[in-house]
């Protein structure tokens, strides 16, 4: 494995405390950090201020958002846009995430368009794909994740996934303390890549494949052994600063 890539989801936690605590954590241990992975932090909206000034002192860290808008100006209440998380400094942009498809009703043509969107404004989509439980009992997550990776290659074309990320997260997993086995996250992947590789009909630049759901410093070790996997979106994990260092040091 290559140094992995590491997005903390910080999702709806945190506080204007927190993050200047968490930014003062990340320079004492910027020289781990940078060792062991690739960092890119995902706090929510109102907080991506808080990173602009480590942003651009240093380039070992990358910002994401966690949502966007599929306007980019406009009568739109309450909606952030691709502009305006540039202005933050944003690289990356958290969509198609099970939350925001359960809990928001985001259906998978929006998903597509916020991809179609983000590649226009030259921002990075992290895709999060995966299945149910009933799925994943059905055999069905193969099936489930291709579905959920074509209907992006329909809108957006063969290139889609060039300089893009996929996170596999099975819903079944996120949150629950119950990972994902790391040998069953590998086959899932090569499938995926291969399956990529062949659908965009030219080389794949700067593709990342991400596993996330439960990852801690228990079980990352494992998933670091297999060659698919490129890093990870982490949540639970991601709020303990102790043991955010904690798995960075058993990578
Ligand atoms: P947990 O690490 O809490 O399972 O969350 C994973 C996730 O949803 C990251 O986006």
């Amino acid at each position: 494995m290559n140094l992995p890539l590491i997005i903390a989801n910080w999702k709806l936690n945190g506080n204007k405390k927190i993050f200047s605590t968490l930014l003062n954590f990340l320079k004492k241990n910027k020289k781990v950090f940078k060792q062991k992975c690739k960092l890119n932090i995902a706090p929510s909206h109102i907080y991506l201020y808080k990173f602009r000034e480590i942003i651009k002192e240093n380039q070992w860290i990358n910002l994401s958002a966690q949502n966007v808008d599929i306007h980019v100006s406009g009568a739109f209440t309450g909606e952030i846009s691709a502009l305006m998380l540039k202005d933050m400094l944003v690289t990356h942009v958290i969509i198609g995430h099970s939350e925001r498809r359960n809990f928001h009703n985001e259906n998978e043509y929006l998903i597509a368009e916020k991809f179609n969107l983000l590649k226009k404004q030259n921002l990075i989509p992290i895709l999060c794909i995966g299945e149910t439980i009933e799925e994943k009992k059905d055999n069905k997550t193969i099936e489930i994740c291709k579905k959920q990776i074509d209907i992006i290659f329909e809108l957006v074309g063969k290139k889609a996934f060039y300089n893009t990320i996929i996170a596999y997260e099975p819903i079944w997993s996120i949150g629950s303390g119950n990972s994902a086995n790391p040998k069953e996250v590998q086959f899932i992947l090569s499938t995926l890549r291969t399956y990529i590789k062949e659908k965009s009909s030219s080389f794949l630049e700067d593709f990342y494949l991400l596993y996330g759901g439960s990852v801690n410093e228990n079980n990352i070790h494992f998933f670091c052994k297999e060659k698919d996997i490129d890093g990870f979106l982490v949540g639970t994990a991601c709020l303990n600063f102790d043991i955010f260092l904690n798995i960075l040091k058993k990578i």
